[in-house]
């Protein structure tokens, strides 16, 4: 039987600030950010948006009432989550007007979760094959104003069903996990931003993929001409050449070419956005399905998911034919946004609702999403 996504969509936020134009406030060479990063926007996040916001808005594109009878499961990946004990998909299966006999949970390993979340989801349909389950990935990715790693903040959520007969990527059998206690990027829990030990964290990340590929090779046999495209997380879409430089060294040949060509085809979204931690995988892969000239049903893709943490697992999909029709337009969705300057980002950056305890109400006159955090009462968020 084939298992895996049957259909994805993507939300992020209606603001974005041009990186050029943060590079030149904070005394930056222009092109350290869009080249030596690899970013050229950002999603900047009004207080009236959070993870449930987002990862609704993202589910709300892919579901009809078809559609949705059959969710049995919603699972939704993050690490930014709005509650220590409550999960957000109890939120958000509510927001879509899911039925009560709905399982929800919310899972957590930095920006790996989502990956986790797609194979305990493809168990779950394997066992009982009628079933949908829904996967979401939503994160706000923030390291602080004027830090180095402000330039690769971002926000956004990416839902996917998970059934038999997919549309869009059939899941295959290998894949490799791989898992260390290290600390490369981690969130006190008294703390709204992240730590992080940035040029640490890129190497423990080369050396995941590196890693997990490799074990795959061994287990399966398979080269790199066994595959049309590899897509990878991309906290900045550098990040991601840097994986896939690690593993072709100095190839140049047609195979070696024609996977970088598809790298830049999965960057193109990303640039647009930062990173989404959990989602940051599968817009890649909706920025490679998207974008790439050169994908046929049956075309092999590698993907690399890595949380810090740290944790990396490589595995396969399998292209099903038509699967254009199964996404939303994400060029479209992003040319709808509205840019806003360095000191209207800064302020929003500092109006969030973050660890305030008190009884807040948003003005959410200017924000026109589907859903909207409105404020805070009695401790509850409405
Ligand atoms: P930095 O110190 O500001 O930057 O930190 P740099 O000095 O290393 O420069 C970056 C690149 O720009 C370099 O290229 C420079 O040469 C180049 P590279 O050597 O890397 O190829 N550069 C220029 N290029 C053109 N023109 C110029 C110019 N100047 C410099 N004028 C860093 C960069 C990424 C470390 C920082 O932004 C950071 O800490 N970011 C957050 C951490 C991160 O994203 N790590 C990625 C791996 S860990 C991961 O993916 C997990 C994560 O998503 C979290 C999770 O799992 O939840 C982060």
């Amino acid at each position: 039987m084939r298992i895996g996504i049957d259909r994805m969509a993507f939300a992020t936020t209606n603001e974005y600030v041009d990186l050029v134009e943060l590079a030149k406030e904070r005394g930056v060479d222009p092109n350290k950010f869009t080249i030596g990063i690899g970013q050229d926007q950002q999603a900047v996040v009004p207080p009236t948006q959070d993870i449930v916001t987002l990862g609704a808005a993202a589910a709300q594109k892919l579901l009809t009432p078809d559609l949705a009878k059959n969710i049995s499961t919603v699972i939704v990946a993050t690490e930014s989550g709005i509650d220590n004990s409550k999960a957000s998909a109890i939120y958000i299966k509510r927001l879509l007007g899911l039925n009560d006999f709905t399982r929800t949970v919310e899972m957590k390993e930095a920006c790996y979760s989502a990956t986790a979340g797609m194979q305990f989801a493809k168990g779950l349909v394997a066992l009982n094959p009628q079933e949908t389950v829904l996967v979401i990935a939503a994160d706000i990715a923030r390291y602080g104003l004027n830090t180095p790693g402000e330039v690769t903040q971002g926000a956004g959520a990416v839902a996917m069903l998970i059934s038999s007969n997919p549309h869009l990527l059939s899941l295959e059998d290998t894949t490799v996990a791989y898992s260390q206690d290290i600390m490369d990027f981690w969130r006190p829990l008294y703390a709204t931003e992240a730590l992080v030990d940035g040029k640490y964290s890129t190497n423990v990340y080369i050396d995941f993929f590196l890693r997990t590929f490799n074990r795959y090779q061994q287990l399966t046999g398979r080269g790199l001409e066994d595959f049309v495209a590899l897509t990878f997380h991309m906290p900045f879409t550098k990040m991601g050449k840097k994986g896939l430089e690690g593993l072709l060294g100095d190839r140049n040949d047609e195979t070696a070419n024609h996977l970088r060509d598809e790298l830049t085809a999965s960057q193109l979204f990303s640039r647009k956005v930062g990173n989404l931690y959990t989602g940051s995988l599968y817009l890649s892969l909706m920025s490679l399905l998207q974008n790439s000239k050169d994908l046929t049903a049956g075309s092999r893709i590698g993907l690399f998911s890595y949380g810090s943490g740290a944790e990396g697992e490589f595995y396969t999909g399998i292209l099903e034919e038509g699967y254009q029709k199964y996404m939303n337009d994400v060029a479209q969705e992003l040319a709808n946004r509205q840019q806003v300057s360095v000191a209207q980002y800064e302020k929003m950056f500092n109006s969030q609702l973050g660890m305030n305890d008190k009884d807040i109400e948003f003005d959410d006159a200017n924000d026109h999403s589907t859903f909207i955090l409105k404020g805070q009462k009695n401790h509850q968020r409405i």
